[in-house]
């Protein structure tokens, strides 16, 4: 029940600290370590490439997942929207292993993909927040994201729990092969999820945004760079789902390729900055826009922050940074939605669980 809350999505987002920290309890053994059962780490371990496949918000996730996989545990992996998967399938590895993250666990474009690499022989894993869902019973292996029933259209909660479900499974895979992550992941998840509090706790701040920004247009830009622009994918999703505002996410280097060309006066350029190696880069990039009439909004974190930045993020580890940023996304396509009189639990069009191909 949605008790006090106007809508589902609201509340949805507020559950996100605890929500990481039932994921703590859940995969935390009596040593406090966080583990994954034994039978799923030798899958990972024995795999040469993990294939990571989704749709929509469960893709945004899983792009995330690929930079944990990788720059943890050193094992490559590819991430495919499932629609595309199925009809042009990519070259495997000797010994792929793949991985479906659906929060329902029933969406059949990724569901067809599951079915097809069953029948090549192939094993699978499901991260899922529903336990006996079609495809955590068809797959081999279940990770559960213990979220909760989500039940606003837009997907909030179960976005922060599949990144952190990963970033759990990529540090076993990596403590397996004997690589040090070189941080403490229950310590860090325990920093984001308070993180995440406070911005909960900072809804005005993002309400004003929304209503600086977004109140009078058809359009809007997100632009990131390295894991900052998986989470702009996010974010603009978000936007566009709830409160039909045009909104893409670029890669920050790739505007000046063609997308710039869009950039005119007064249009809103969302930035994010949570990354060191390219602060100074995607600072850049904002500095572009800006140069042609884009109203900026740049969000940061703290110790890369910039005057002039309009929200600074609670610092966490960097590579848990799409976990705190996305919450002011969630919640500025809220209000935008809101400002608008959208119907944010139901966006038209869209249903909680596509069973169509
Ligand atoms: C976006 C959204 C969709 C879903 C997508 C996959 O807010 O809800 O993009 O993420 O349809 O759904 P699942 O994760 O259930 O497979």
């Amino acid at each position: 029940e949605k008790g006090t809350y106007p809508h589902y999505m609201l509340k949805e987002v507020d559950e996100q600290p605890f929500v990481i920290r039932k994921i703590l309890q859940s995969y935390q053994n009596e040593k406090g370590e966080l583990t994954i059962e034994a039978d799923i780490l030798n899958a990972l371990n024995e795999a040469d490439r993990l294939y990571i496949v989704a749709c929509g918000t469960s893709y945004h996730a899983g792009l995330v997942g690929k930079q944990y996989v990788e720059k943890m545990a050193n094992i490559p992996v590819e991430v495919h929207v499932a629609s595309e998967f199925v009809y042009n399938m990519p070259l495997l590895s000797k010994k792929p292993l793949f991985i479906f993250i659906s929060q329902s666990g029933e969406t059949a474009d990724s569901r067809a993909v599951l079915v097809k690499v069953k029948e090549l022989g192939h094993k699978a894993l499901t991260i899922t927040n529903v336990a006996g869902s079609t495809m955590s019973r068809e797959a081999d292996y279940t990770l559960l994201l213990h979220a909760g029933p989500e039940i606003a259209v837009a997907s909030t909660k179960a976005y922060t729990a599949q990144i952190a479900v990963l970033s759990i499974l990529a540090a076993n895979v990596a403590k397996s092969a004997g690589i040090d992550i070189g941080f403490d992941l229950v310590h860090e998840l325990g920093i984001a999820a308070n993180a995440i509090e406070v911005l909960c706790d900072s809804k005005e701040e993002f309400e004003k945004i929304a209503r600086d920004y977004l109140s009078a247009t058809r359009n809007c830009f997100f632009i990131g760079r390295s894991i900052d622009y998986y989470a702009v994918l996010e974010g603009a999703l978000k936007l566009k789902e709830i409160s039909y505002i045009q909104a893409e996410g670029f890669a920050g280097g790739e505007l000046k390729h063609g997308t710039i060309a869009l950039i005119e006066d007064g249009i809103p350029v969302i930035a994010l900055a949570t990354q060191k190696a390219v602060n100074l880069n995607i600072r850049s990039n904002v500095k572009e826009v800006a140069a042609r009439g884009a109203n900026t909004c740049v969000i940061s974190m703290k110790g890369l922050d910039q005057e002039g930045d309009r929200f600074v993020l609670p610092a966490v580890h960097e590579l848990l940074a799409p976990l705190v940023a996305v919450i002011p996304f969630q919640l500025i396509a809220y209000y935008a939605a809101l400002h608008r009189n959208c119907d944010v639990d139901k966006p038209r069009n869209l249903a909680k669980s596509v069973t169509v191909e």
